[in-house]
């Protein structure tokens, strides 16, 4: 029995059920965009730990701001004593992702509990309780992040939700154009927007909206730019505060720091983790100023957000990923990404979409050409193949029939033409009739 199959069969018997697989592959070692598993096999990875590893696994800085600050200083709860690593992180921060005039800054331990804290911040500053939230949405696994989440298949019996969330379709303009163009598309779903804030939920008990500009595990959905640009601004009007989870898509994913560079919007208050900490336990809520401070003393804090270690991994992985110009990384990969699958459509009928942003990129895999027969089957199929030769690779979408490329951004040409290569060689295997 291999080393593998023994640590997997020992998983089963301890992990509950529950616990998500992509697919039976484990891992021992990593670097850069190459995992080793337990047999020291190896894999070029696609995945990223879920879009966690855009500067490589293990970057040397970051390692070395790990060992350094764990011989010096591993835990101090922040509302116990305050540490440099903390504040420093938060001006690093503020700097990049300016707010408005006056920017502040909390750290958490990961993405759910800043969307978490987002939305606790947003109703105490507002007064109000009502949250919007998207179709396709994913916020997190704690219970508010799954409430705020759509896919049904991540909630099975874990209810009953939090109250005072209501969801409205997200402009997934692929699934739901009615032959409209593009214009036309997003003039209804504005409209509707505006129809849910007097039908749905009265506008004046509405704190915040909150969504992904590119959804992540929704499939890699991106909204179109006028549509948000137009939200934002109806949002401003009521005195609805705009959350932008830039969770997956942050830090270089999008080909800039945010996604909402893109859109020339900038939100009321933000989310972010994943990347930013290449790995460590890490998260941040971004906000206005004015928004941050209307919050009470108490309210917001824990016993590990902002450990001194996480901070010094993000400050390492920020200075390095501002170092090598991760944003030029993230456009390359993601114009490499997208030509390959554009043209692997034109092979392969299965492929229904191509769609992304920046080295955010996915294809959706359909039966007859249908938006509306997703094949989750041909999906998992292909996850699996891919495994086998080498690939490291995960699904995403409500209906689980997405393939997309979380690869790390460091990822060298040659590693990526090879993924790429299997990628396409088990596709075209499994479709062949
Ligand atoms: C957009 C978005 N928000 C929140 C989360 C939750 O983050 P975490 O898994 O760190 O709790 C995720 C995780 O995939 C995400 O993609």
């Amino acid at each position: 029995m291999k080393k593998s199959e023994k640590l997997i069969a020992r998983r089963n018997a301890i992990v509950p059920e529950g616990m998500g697989m992509f697919s039976p592959i484990t891992i021992a070692s990593a670097k850069g965009a190459i995992t080793k598993d337990v047999d020291g096999k190896e894999y070029i990875d696609f995945a990223g730990g879920i879009g966690v590893l855009n500067a490589g696994h293990c970057p040397r800085a970051v390692v070395d701001a790990i060992v350094r600050q764990s011989k010096q200083l591993i835990h101090a709860c922040f509302p116990v004593a305050i540490y440099e690593p903390y504040v420093e992180l938060c001006e690093v921060l503020a700097r990049l992702f300016p707010h408005g005039q006056k920017t502040k800054v909390m750290l958490t331990n990961s993405g759910a509990e800043a969307v978490e804290n987002a939305i606790k911040i947003a109703r105490q500053a507002t007064g109000k309780q009502g949250i919007l939230c998207f179709t396709g949405g994913f916020h997190g696994r704690t219970l508010l992040g799954m409430s705020l989440t759509s896919k049904t298949g991540y909630k099975i019996s874990c209810g009953p939700f939090a109250p005072e969330i209501y969801r409205i379709p997200y402009p997934d303009y692929y699934k739901r154009h009615d032959g409209l163009s593009m214009d036309q598309f997003v003039d209804r779903e504005l409209k509707a927007f505006e129809n849910y804030l007097h039908n749905m939920v009265d506008t004046s008990n509405v704190a915040a909206v909150i969504m992904e500009l590119v959804q992540g595990e929704g499939g890699f959905v991106v909204a179109p730019k006028v549509y948000v640009q137009d939200l934002h601004r109806i949002c401003k009007a009521k005195g609805i505060l705009l959350i932008l989870d830039e969770v997956q898509t942050g830090f270089g994913r999008t080909g800039k720091w945010s996604a909402y560079e893109h859109y020339n919007v900038v939100p009321d208050i933000s989310t972010w983790a994943k990347s930013m900490g290449s790995g460590m336990p890490i998260g941040a809520v971004i906000g206005r100023a004015e928004i941050m401070d209307k919050t009470t003393k108490g309210t917001l804090g824990g016993t590990y957000p902002g450990n001194p270690v996480a901070c010094v991994a993000s400050l390492a992985t920020i200075q390095y990923m501002i170092d090598i110009d991760i944003n030029s990384k993230g456009e390359k990969v993601g114009k490499t990404v997208m030509d390959f699958f554009k043209k692997l459509q034109t092979e392969c009928n299965a492929i229904g979409d191509v769609r992304g942003l920046g080295a955010m990129v996915a294809f959706e895999l359909v039966k007859d050409k249908d938006p509306n027969q997703p094949d989750a089957e041909l999906c998992n199929a292909l996850i699996r193949g891919c495994a086998k030769k080498g690939l490291l690779i995960i699904s995403a979408g409500i209906s689980g029939n997405v393939i997309r490329v979380l690869s790390p951004l460091i990822i060298s040409r040659p590693q990526l033409q090879k993924g790429l290569a299997i990628l396409r060689e088990e596709l075209l295997r499994l479709t062949k009739s």
